[in-house]
């Protein structure tokens, strides 16, 4: 029997006695910023703190409504001294240069912005060191699933060497809507935006530039590995059409918008694109926007953090519990977990140039005007050391008759080799996505 008169509910109102108060400043009033101040609104004096906004940067002041006061200086909120700033501008500027200011003097800066941090995050953390601050950035990536402070405080599950993930809602949300039977790719693109996962500009989630910058965050964070966006081989899912998806599905898989890293062998191996992921793997569960990340440690057998991975109100959700983060860092003079998790001397700093993945499978699409016979395909193939596991017959529901293959694995200077040599011989055209192993 449960005795729920022992059960002592906080008391959520703002007066409640002794509740600690914090006053935050936004950065940017957008679709984040306001959910941060309509959450904290909300939420009172618990958990954690009291958080006031005292006031948000905005573009223009001009016919807004805002729970705070809004301001067009971002000087003028820096100096007011807030006990924490949040930074949700997203960009590169002016971001760096106000976090940069706030972190100078001293302020704690949570950011929710991978921009920001995939490009200028070594600058701003030395600015944190020098200001005896912190910088947080946990919503960042996976915005609903607080898994990079964990791992950066514990050595040992936090020692990893391969990371496979899904780290973009939006084109998640729209794969998973193309293959549930969604009429076309604008429709789903359409509802992600509706619904807040999508960026400003969505080219960036659709073309994969999104998720690049966040495994730039993570090379950094769990890797100690210097990358930019542009040492990331990344493509969109910008091809990706439904009878792919069907096709994934009848060899035992998916198509998801994965991001792979493996730095097992000194510089990483890397990729930012749609991959065939078969149904043994644990991406292959993740569904419209949740997003997940597989971690090998040298230590643990794979770790699987999932959740959701973007919309308002979970960002500003692990943004606030950033605040309090913060504040308490900030206060205990302990600002570890601002660094990355593996900021060891021999480990820190190393330069890295990602190359694309290199032995995997392949899931192949072969468009033709007449189909072409499967013993020839596989034939040719295996004259390059590329070997098909498993093949549909022709389809003719699609503009030119197609097949969809999937190989053994191979390297990908073989299937590359291969596929040209089958599109030259017969004008065929030829598409192909590498694939995770099955995961178990
Ligand atoms: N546009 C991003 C996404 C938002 O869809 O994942 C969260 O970073």
């Amino acid at each position: 029997m449960l005795v729920c008169d022992r059960i002592v509910r906080r008391d959520p109102s703002p007066a409640a006695e002794g509740a600690v108060r914090l006053r935050v400043a936004l950065l940017g009033y957008g679709q984040v910023g306001s959910a941060v101040a309509r959450l904290a609104a909300r939420s009172g004096a618990g958990p954690g703190a009291a958080v006031d906004i005292i006031g948000a940067l905005v573009r223009s002041t001009a016919s807004r409504s805002a729970c705070c006061p809004l301001t067009t200086e971002a000087a003028t909120l820096v100096e007011s001294g807030p006990d924490v700033l949040v930074e949700a501008l997203g960009g590169a500027e002016p971001a760096r240069q106000i976090v940069l200011s706030a972190l100078e003097r001293g302020i704690p800066v949570v950011s929710a912005n991978k921009t920001l941090i995939a490009t200028h995050a070594d600058e701003l953390l030395a600015a944190a060191e020098r200001g005896g601050t912190t910088l947080r950035y946990e919503a960042a990536v996976i915005a609903g699933v607080p898994f990079l402070g964990t791992l950066g405080r514990r050595p040992y599950a936090g020692a990893c060497r391969r990371i496979e993930a899904v780290l973009n809602g939006t084109t998640n949300f729209i794969l998973s809507e193309l293959e549930a039977g969604a009429p076309d790719f604008a429709t789903a693109l359409a509802d992600a935006q509706r619904r807040g996962y999508a960026e400003p500009n969505p080219a960036k989630d659709v073309s994969g530039a999104d998720a690049a910058e966040k495994l730039v965050v993570l090379l950094r964070h769990l890797g100690g590995l210097n990358a930019t966006v542009s040492d990331i081989p990344t493509s969109g899912i910008g091809g990706i059409t439904r009878p792919d998806l069907v096709s994934a599905r009848d060899f035992g898989g998916t198509l998801k918008p994965v991001a792979f890293a493996d730095w097992s062998d000194g510089c990483a191996t890397a990729f930012v694109g749609p991959a065939f992921v078969p149904a043994t793997h644990p991406l292959s569960t993740l569904h419209g926007a949740d997003n997940g990340i597989r971690v090998y440690s040298e230590h643990l057998p794979p770790v699987l953090f999932a959740g959701a991975g973007a919309g308002p109100d979970v960002t500003a959700a692990t943004i606030l519990d950033d605040v309090i983060e913060a504040t308490e860092a900030t206060s205990s003079a302990n600002h570890s977990a601002s660094r990355p998790a593996f900021a060891s001397p021999d480990r820190r700093d190393r330069d890295c140039r990602p190359q694309a993945a290199r032995r995997t499978s392949w899931f192949v699409r072969l468009e033709s005007k007449d189909p072409l016979p499967a013993a020839e395909i596989a034939d040719l193939f295996a004259s390059y050391g590329v070997w098909v596991h498993r093949t549909t017959d022709w389809s003719r529901r699609t503009a030119l008759p197609t097949t969809w293959l999937l190989t053994h694995p191979c390297a990908g200077t073989s299937a590359h080799a291969a596929l040209s040599a089958l599109s030259s011989a017969t004008g065929c055209i030829a598409s192909r996505w590498p694939s995770l192993e099955s995961g178990r």
